[in-house]
């Protein structure tokens, strides 16, 4: 079983990330830098999702020297132009307070108070980082409404306010390997996986 590694500090996101490769039989371990005492918080000062997974990518291969697969994701409020987009994992955060997850729920809850437009996507940009000068880039999305008050015990950050209409259900609801066959990130993923067994395992 090969091994890969993951430029994220969310044990959510490995978890899922790991299921997702299983599903498409690329099976792997997914490695994160925690995983051998590597402390990791790169700061994301790009504009869009793709920027921001590339700086993840480029931080952790300058100290593995190895193939890195980096993610960078989040929550599209269209009535919020589009907010929280790429500040969703610091959405409402001030000096010496960070939100947690509950809190930006009720946060972005509040801004969109009863606007009937409940339009929202999730984004998540992914890239398998080859070198400095060769990575493979993929930006999928996951279409759906926000709720009037949060659902479901599963999943993680604004799963429990994020309804998939076809389903009637938020992503909080749903089982992780349901949500690992449909996310935005399942969709890079499976995209990514496939790239991978195709270039480096040949
Ligand atoms: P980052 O990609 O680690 O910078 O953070 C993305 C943030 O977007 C997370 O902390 C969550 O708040 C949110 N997010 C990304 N993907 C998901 C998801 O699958 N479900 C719910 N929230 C997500």
């Amino acid at each position: 079983m090969g091994k890969i590694w993951f430029a994220t500090g969310n044990e959510h996101k490995r978890r899922e990330l790991a299921e997702i490769f299983a599903i498409h039989d690329a099976a792997h371990v997914v490695n994160i830098p925690s995983d051998v005492g590597i402390n990791f918080a790169p700061e994301e000062t790009g504009s869009t999702f793709l920027e921001n997974a590339l700086i993840k990518a480029r931080t952790l291969f300058a100290i593995v020297k190895e193939p890195v697969v980096a993610d960078d994701s989040g929550l599209c409020v269209e009535a919020l132009d589009g907010r929280p987009g790429v500040l969703s994992a610091r959405y409402g955060n001030t000096v010496g307070k960070n939100l947690v997850d509950a809190e930006k729920n009720r946060l972005v809850l509040k801004e969109l108070g009863n606007n009937p437009n409940r339009k929202a996507h999730f984004v998540c940009a992914m890239v398998l980082f080859l070198g400095d000068d060769r990575f493979f880039a993929v930006q999928e999305t996951l279409e759906g409404e926000i709720t009037c008050e949060k659902r479901g015990q599963g999943g993680f950050g604004y799963d429990p306010i994020f309804l998939i209409p076809e389903l009637g259900c938020t992503v909080a609801e749903l089982s992780p390997t349901k949500k690992n066959h449909l996310s935005h990130r399942a969709k890079a993923g499976a995209t990514i996986g496939r790239v991978y067994d195709a270039v480096l395992l040949g």
